[in-house]
């Protein structure tokens, strides 16, 4: 690790330098996605990386979504981080926010952990939050309606997926996103699930919820998978809660899956010893 890097870290263990260094945001792009420097650092990290795989394969425009909109808070972050990251690795970015419009609808069963949400939570005000958005568009409706009906639709590959639905129907639904063909999705598509953990009331477990929805989309083929990014701790300066709930889309099949994205002077270059 750089002597930079070391004094870094030393730095972000003190209380206070987390704070204020998200107050005031300095730093290269790289360095503040790597210290999750921003208002929703899961949000930056996963778009950050989408761009740049984007990059590497020579296409030069992509999509990110959240689905689960509510206030906008989370849109307004990623539509902030899309225009910064557009800027700095020249890949074009659209930003699109699925919803409702108008809360949580009523969920189907106890799949949709009915204890812990209900219909009407998370009200959009949706002038207010177009007011704040600049080129984010908003998808509105039931997802499970919007989600297959913009799949029909021409846009830009998706390389960005945020999942805050909190209901397993609804995320079942939006997972739609990934049923298109190759030229819909990048071959590996950085997706973040909000709901993967519940309060201590909630007991989140493997059979509801957004898990139970992964597990499903999992068990229906052999070529897209969902996966957890493992081991992200060891990548990352330092434990963030977002780490475990970071997944990627994987599309075995894709014409670009196994195409190089590193350097090739990687391959000449030696490992240092011990
Ligand atoms: C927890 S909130 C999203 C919070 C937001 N991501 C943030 O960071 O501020 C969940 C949202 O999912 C939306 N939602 C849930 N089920 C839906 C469905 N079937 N169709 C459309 N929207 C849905 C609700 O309207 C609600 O606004």
């Amino acid at each position: 690790m750089s002597a930079r890097n070391q004094m870094l870290l030393q730095l972000t263990r003190l209380p206070f330098f987390l704070k204020l260094w998200n107050r005031m945001p300095l730093g290269s792009l790289r360095t503040r996605v790597d210290y999750g420097i921003f208002p929703y650092p899961h949000y930056a990290y996963g778009l950050f990386w989408a761009a740049t795989l984007a990059a590497a394969l020579d296409i030069g425009r992509i999509s990110a979504i959240e689905f689960g909109v509510a206030g906008g808070r989370g849109l307004v972050a990623l539509e902030h981080a899309a225009s910064e990251i557009s800027r700095e690795t020249g890949v074009a970015i659209d930003v699109f926010g699925f919803d409702s419009g108008a809360g949580m609808p009523a969920p189907v069963d106890y799949r949709d952990l009915p204890h812990i949400w209900g219909p009407g939570f998370y009200r959009m005000d949706v002038d207010k939050l177009r007011g704040q958005l600049s080129g984010a568009e908003l998808v509105l409706g039931d997802v499970r309606d919007t989600t297959a009906a913009w799949i029909g639709q021409s846009h830009a590959p998706v390389g960005f997926v945020a999942f805050d639905l909190d209901y397993y129907s609804a995320t079942v639904a939006a997972l739609q996103i990934f049923s298109g063909t190759a030229s819909t999705h990048l071959p590996r598509v950085h997706c973040y699930f909000d709901d993967v953990t519940t309060n201590d009331l909630g007991c989140m477990n493997p059979y509801v919820g957004e898990l139970l929805a992964i597990r499903e989309f999992n068990e229906r083929s052999a070529e897209r998978k969902l996966c957890l990014v493992e081991q992200l701790r060891v990548h990352r300066h330092r434990w963030e809660k977002w780490q475990g709930r970071m997944f990627a889309f994987h599309d075995f099949a894709h014409p670009k899956y196994t195409q190089l994205v590193v350097s090739p002077e990687r391959a000449d270059s030696q490992l240092p010893l011990g």
